[in-house]
C-alpha cells in the first residue's frame, strides 16, 4: 500500500463531527515503518488535534524520531496545507529536504519541501546560550 493509500484509508477514521473536515496523514520513518494519524476533534474546540500530530505521536511512541516522507490527504478542491503548528511539529522531526505531499481526494497533488513549509523555523540552536 502506498503512503497516499494509507493516508486516505486512515482519513476515514477521523473524528471530525464539528468541522466535518476529515484529514489523514501517513509518514514513513527512517527505518521504513509507516505511521498513521487522523484529526481528532473535541467539543472543547481548541483541544482537537491534527492528523499530522497523530502520525508524529505514533512514530515517537514507537521509538523513532526521523520522518523520511509524509503525505496528508483531505477532501478539498485544492491540496490542504498543514497548519502553522503542524509545520513546526513536522520541522522538529524532518530534515529540510524531506518532501511533504499534500493531496486532495479529487487527485490534486502538491509537493513541498519542509524547508519551504516553514522558512526560518525556530530550532534547538536558537536556544544556544540560554
Ligand atoms: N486539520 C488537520 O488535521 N490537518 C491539517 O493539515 C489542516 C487541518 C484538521 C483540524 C480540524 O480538525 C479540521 O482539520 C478543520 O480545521
Amino acid at each position: 500500500m502506498t503512503l497516499l493509500e494509507a493516508a486516505s484509508r486512515v482519513r476515514e477514521n477521523a473524528y471530525a463531527p464539528y468541522s466535518g473536515f476529515k484529514v489523514g496523514a501517513a509518514l514513513r520513518s527512517a527505518s521504513g515503518q509507516v505511521f498513521l494519524g487522523c484529526n481528532v476533534e473535541n467539543a472543547a474546540y481548541p483541544e482537537g488535534t491534527c492528523a499530522e500530530a497523530g502520525a508524529i505521536a505514533a512514530m515517537i511512541a514507537a521509538g523513532e524520531t526521523q520522518i523520511s516522507e509524509l503525505v496528508v490527504v483531505a477532501e478539498s478542491p485544492d491540496p490542504v496545507p498543514p497548519c502553522g503548528g503542524c509545520r513546526q511539529k513536522i520541522a522538529e522531526f524532518a530534515g529540510p529536504e524531506v518532501v511533504v505531499t499534500l493531496a486532495a481526494l479529487n487527485g490534486a497533488r502538491h509537493e513541498v519541501r519542509v524547508a519551504d513549509l516553514l522558512p526560518g523555523a525556530f530550532q534547538p540552536s536558537h536556544m544556544d546560550g540560554a
